[in-house]
């Protein structure tokens, strides 16, 4: 214990190492002068290119090959990764070492997925962290069956139909997004149903479901369209805040518990005495955050909430008690595999060479494409349409993490940084800004997303549905890969200034990840694999992936400047010229 700390101070007062000095990338911006992208050609003279580029995590497929990368390329990558430390820096988090230097806290999501009785057990700054991790995932799990088996009812003695999560950034992404991705595992009842395969074509939600719905906006728009049509005596609150200050989640809460009042008063399930109130709440709400004492001050019996420590980041926490809601909705065995599909991963990057391992070799790729080929975003395309929050999910994840100009001891970064992550799912997205990705002027790296196996296996026509949509998932990494010659254009009977447009110059980098299906295990092992990758990109940036200074003046100018909303003129005078013009407006509009 006291080693771990000891380390902890030592790591977090080392620099970090400017990449950009290393040997290994002097080697790459020498391979960049004279870099000539040719996938038609490196596949035509490497017939085992595919093969030898084709990587395999846990049940992830993950082929490789459509980069735009030569040996020499991964080579110098792969050494880069060593001389800047990202396997060190990995074991580091792993024993909990504070790599969060700003706010001086471990980084230790990876505990949570840490089977019951793994050795060595985690002992970092005092605390047993895998007693008091399994000890909340057995509470969840009890309280996740209680309301899934009935025996939770609320206030009028019904069952729970609807849970709506109340969070915002970390505390709703990664829920809705899980949520939506498993939903034909959504079923009531203690047992986690089977494998999704063969679903009915409405999927999980059958006779009995419990359904979630998610609140994040501030936009009062959000609370009133979700709440409208339910009803309270069947709807459970999850409050879900790390910090339990956050405006918007807090603000949310007090309009739910209102509603909650407010419905159950008009049906006559309750009066309006504080008595009746307070058990309206304690039926109706519970909470998941690491500030347990303020879920007490607003009213939320501590009983029923459920704890997480700040070593988890709000965008690493869709595996602590912030998945609350996905216990209840899919069934807490459904969430421990999720969990245990994380921890697949998180083995891999610690015991996988860096040739063989697959989020270091990703967050590598993306380096070589941020920093030596000029990509600013990347397009991530899951072929899959329950993971159409993936992306969104992945926003915060990477940018959140990997938007920083200064580096973890507080000097510059020096080269650029975190990527544009963004991304739909196909086939919508080859409906709307493929075009750009396939003939655009800019390098546009993505990766696909696919599954063999489809959770709703329907049939047009006597075709099966998945397979047409696997097949464009297969056309369009071949069409963005090897493009199309004038040559061929014109073999097909086009001529003058058509060929032109209907050229495709490939050498369009994509990866391809395949699984068998989605299954709560995969998704946990699709998140994790992203988790990674940031990490790595971040560990040789330099960067501290882990903290968020960057959110905090916007929600400060928003607390000053709401009094001026308000009608207060003094507020309104100390504002800049443009701002207070808008306020006029708003003033002259209302
Ligand atoms: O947007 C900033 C942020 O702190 C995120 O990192 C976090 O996920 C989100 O706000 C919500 O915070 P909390 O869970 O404390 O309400």
């Amino acid at each position: 214990m006291c080693a771990l700390a000891w380390i902890a101070s030592v790591v977090s007062v080392t620099a970090p190492i400017d990449p950009t000095t290393t040997a290994a990338w002097s080697r790459l911006a020498e391979l960049k002068d004279s870099f000539e992208p040719d996938l038609r050609g490196w596949f035509a003279a490497h017939p085992d290119r595919a093969r030898e580029l084709t990587r395999t995590v846990g049940d992830l497929h993950v082929d490789l090959s459509k980069n735009l990368v030569t040996g020499e390329v991964l080579d110098a990558l792969v050494a880069l990764a060593e001389e800047t430390g990202v396997r060190e820096r990995f074991a580091d988090m792993l024993r909990g070492v504070h790599l969060n230097t700003s706010e001086d806290r471990a980084v230790l999501h990876t505990a949570l997925r840490r089977p019951a009785g793994a050795e060595p057990a985690l002992v970092v700054d005092g605390q047993q962290v895998d007693h008091d991790v399994h000890e909340v995932l057995d509470r969840l799990s009890a309280f996740a069956d209680r309301v899934r088996s009935g025996e939770w009812r609320g206030v009028t003695g019904k069952k729970v139909e609807t849970v709506v999560n109340i969070g915002i950034g970390g505390s709703d992404l990664g829920p809705v997004m899980v949520y939506e991705a498993l939903l034909p595992y959504a079923d009531a009842g203690p047992t986690r149903p089977e494998a999704p395969r063969g679903a009915s074509a409405t999927g999980g939600e059958g006779v009995g479901s419990i359904h979630a719905r998610f609140v994040s906006n501030i936009d009062p728009a959000d609370i009133a369209q979700k709440t409208a049509d339910l009803d309270p005596e069947t709807t459970l609150f999850i409050v879900a805040s790390k910090t339990f200050t956050t405006l918007e989640t807090l603000t949310n809460a007090r309009l739910a518990r209102d509603w909650l009042w407010e419905k159950l008063g008009a049906a006559g399930a309750i009066d309006d005495t504080d008595a009746a109130r307070t058990d309206a709440v304690a039926h109706h709400f519970v909470a998941v955050s690491t500030a347990l004492d303020k879920v007490e001050a607003f009213g939320i019996d501590p009983t029923n909430a459920f704890g997480f420590w700040d070593w988890v980041g709000g965008r690493y926490s869709v595996d602590s008690a912030i998945g609350l809601s996905l216990a209840i909705t899919l069934g807490p065995d459904a969430f421990r595999d999720l969990l245990a599909g994380f921890h697949a991963v998180d083995e891999h990057v610690a015991s996988t060479p860096l040739t063989e391992n697959v989020p270091v070799l990703m967050g590598l790729l993306n380096v070589w494409y941020t920093n030596f080929l000029g990509a600013q975003s990347h397009a991530v395309l899951p072929y899959a349409q329950q993971l159409h929050r993936f992306a969104a999910y992945l926003q915060q994840l990477t940018m959140e993490s990997n938007g920083k100009s200064v580096r973890w001891d507080g000097t510059p970064v020096t080269t650029d940084t975190g990527e544009v992550f963004w991304g739909e799912p196909g086939t919508n997205g080859q409906h709307a800004f493929y075009q750009l990705i396939h003939q655009g002027t800019r390098l546009i790296p993505a990766d696909f997303i696919a599954f063999v196996n489809p959770a709703y296996p329907l049939a047009d026509e006597g075709r099966d549905v998945h397979g047409l949509f696997l097949a464009n998932f297969l056309a369009q990494t071949k069409a963005l890969a090897f493009g199309k010659t004038a040559e061929e254009v014109e073999a097909e009977g086009t001529t003058g200034a058509l060929v032109a447009a209907r050229t495709f110059p490939g050498n369009r980098p994509t990866t391809s990840i395949f699984a068998p299906s989605l299954t709560p295990s995969v998704l946990g092992q699709l998140i994790a694999l992203y988790e990674h990758i940031t990490f790595t990109q971040g560990t040789i940036w330099g960067i501290n992936s882990f903290d968020q200074w960057g959110v905090e003046l916007g929600k400060q100018l928003a607390l000053q400047i709401a009094p001026a909303i308000e009608g207060d003129d003094e507020a309104l005078a100390a504002q800049d010229a443009s701002t207070r013009g808008l306020l006029d407006y708003y003033r002259a509009h209302r």
